[in-house]
């Protein structure tokens, strides 16, 4: 194997590790609401297994990845994947403006979403101290959807514009270099392409699926 291939394994055990940690957190807690008041568990137990099917969606999804098969994708709608990106960021990670169509795409549940948390995390992250303004587009074109994501912090850095999506390439102390090469890996694994576009400031990626 590989240092590029072990290392993508890395980011995916990384990913599952995260996800399940926090799933597991939310049943254990409700677990214990539902054990002490058992007339009252519903909402507990309904928790319960929502958290367990997305850990298992995860799970599944990252090992299909992995294993180069096909995904199982839904039909979901683009706001509430991106929705769900966002809802694993820290309050006040970004101001976010959205220029967004209604629109329903053919994803992964669990996997997509991962790829725009990647890409606001690196917003917030490169622009930070500073909050950074995150502009989402999304239009129908064809059969296809064109989703830009673009910010106004410093911009991906020149040296490494031409190979961001490669593992282990990072410019940010404390960076692994892996969460790009993860969002190319699981867009392609769609049928689609994630890209760097030029930007008058800041950075845009685009993602067509
Ligand atoms: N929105 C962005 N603005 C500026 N630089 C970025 C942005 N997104 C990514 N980068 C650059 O690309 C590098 C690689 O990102 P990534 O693959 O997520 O790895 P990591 O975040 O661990 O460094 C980052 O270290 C950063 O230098
Ligand atoms: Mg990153």
């Amino acid at each position: 194997m590989t240092l590029r291939e072990l290392a993508s394994l890395g980011e995916v055990s990384a990913e599952i590790a995260h996800e399940l940690r926090n799933a597991l957190l939310v049943i254990s807690a409700s677990a214990y609401l539902a054990a002490r008041d058992p007339a009252a568990s519903a909402p507990h137990l309904a928790k319960i297994e929502r958290n367990t099917r997305a850990a298992q969606s995860i799970v599944d999804g990252m090992l299909a990845l992995v294993r180069g098969d096909a995904l199982v994708t839904e039909e979901l709608p683009l706001r509430a994947v991106l929705a769900d990106a966002r809802a694993g960021l820290g309050d006040g990670a970004a101001i976010f403006e959205d220029h967004v169509d209604d629109c329903i795409i053919h994803a992964h549940a669990a996997l997509l979403p991962r790829v725009f948390r990647c890409l606001y995390e690196n917003a917030s992250q490169a622009s930070a101290p500073a909050t950074p303004r995150i502009i989402t587009t999304a239009t129908r074109e064809g059969a296809r959807t064109v989703i830009e994501v673009s910010d106004d912090g410093p911009g991906v850095p020149e040296a490494i514009a031409g190979s961001v999506f490669e593992p282990l390439v990072s410019a940010r102390e404390g960076g692994t270099g892996l969460g790009l090469s993860l969002c190319r890996r699981i867009v392609a694994a769609h049928h689609g392409v994630l890209s760097l576009e030029p930007a008058a400031q800041g950075a845009r990626f685009r993602v067509v699926i």
